[in-house]
């Protein structure tokens, strides 16, 4: 058994797929950060998950190691906590196949996730765009995490892996942790900037969206030309969701509550917001863009890094595997 004074347990991925925006950043990637306090954090590049779409093999490899760099240079820490890569822990597919053995096809094709993504892929609806949640749940469950922190789009995915996990102890004898979603308490969602009702997403033109890696011109360019309202006054309300997603932004990268932030801007223009806005963003983005462009540049560390995060999450998942495969009759 685990002794009482440990940190409970997390465990987290996200896909090599290009870059990701600063809603990615405050709603996920900034918390993974904060996190790394008051858990054992295990984080994982998705690599296997990202094939469930047609990937170009040079663009895979190239997105993989950026996502590494990124994740190092936002802050994640690798003396607290595992970042690894998913494909280098074979363990991941293995339990995956003996998952799937335990998982119903009506399941899976209820998935909100595949009904859309087959939709969108309809000349590529391969077995794995069907199977994706249970590797997911394979990730999850060989760390035996307690909390996983996920957005709303996978939480249907969080709760299948939930399932399967019952389902197993039920059968077999209590074998893996039931893990529960962790919602962070700050970071809400980051809308479009050019439709301040959608959510920001970088499969949309590119003025809607701040990537990570965007250099400071075309950060000022974007919130520049960020749609707003013609009240002409800033306040944080439902009437005005321009203002308001720029006051979140603003509010996320600094440490005030967005409430605060309209308070300091009363009777100020929207270009004031604006600059404020925009300098804000190039503070913070600058460093971690210079810091990923370092780590890319030694892909001697990056090695390094990945085979110590293969190491250590190995010893655990191997762990958990070994116990799965006994409990269901392998030899
Ligand atoms: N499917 C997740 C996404 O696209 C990434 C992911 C893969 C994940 N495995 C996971 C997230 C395990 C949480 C836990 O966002």
């Amino acid at each position: 058994m685990e002794t009482t004074t440990k940190k409970p347990r997390v465990f987290s991925a996200v896909q090599p797929s290009g870059m990701p925006t600063i809603g990615n950043y405050i709603g996920a990637l900034k918390n993974w950060v904060k996190m790394q306090e008051q858990f054992e954090c295990i984080y994982a590049v998705a690599d296997l998950h990202a094939i469930t779409v047609r990937q170009e093999p040079a663009k895979l490899r190239a997105n993989s190691m950026q996502m590494m760099a990124l994740l190092l240079a936002c802050g994640i820490d690798t003396e607290k906590s595992i970042l690894f890569m998913q494909s280098h822990v074979g363990a991941h597919s293995e339990l995956a196949w003996l998952l799937n053995c335990i998982t119903y096809l009506g399941e899976l094709s209820r998935m909100t996730q595949f009904k859309d993504k087959s939709q969108k892929h309809q000349t590529n609806i391969n077995a794995g765009l069907l199977d994706y949640p249970v590797l997911m749940a394979a990730d999850i469950l060989l760390y035996q995490a307690e909390f996983v922190p996920v957005g709303k789009d996978q939480s249907q995915h969080l709760e299948l892996t939930r399932n399967i996990a019952e389902r197993f102890n039920n059968a077999y004898s209590p074998t893996f942790v039931v893990p529960e979603g962790y919602i962070p308490e700050s970071g809400g969602r980051v809308m479009s900037l050019q439709d301040p009702t959608k959510k920001m997403s970088k499969s949309d033109d590119a003025n809607a969206y701040i990537g990570l890696l965007d250099s400071n011109d075309e950060i000022v360019r974007k919130i520049k030309r960020a749609v707003t309202d013609s009240l002409g006054e800033i306040r944080y309300s439902e009437e005005q969701p321009g203002i308001s997603n720029l006051l979140d932004i603003y509010a996320a990268f600094g440490d005030e509550t967005p409430q605060e932030a309209a308070a300091q801007f009363e009777g100020k223009g929207y270009g004031e917001l604006k600059n404020a806005l925009a300098e804000r963003l190039v503070e913070s983005l600058t460093p971690i863009r210079e810091r990923c462009g370092q780590y890319l540049k030694d892909k001697a560390y990056l090695q390094e890094v990945m085979k110590n995060g293969e190491e250590a999450a190995s010893k655990i998942a191997y762990r958990t595997l070994a116990k799965v495969r006994r409990k269901m009759g392998f030899i």
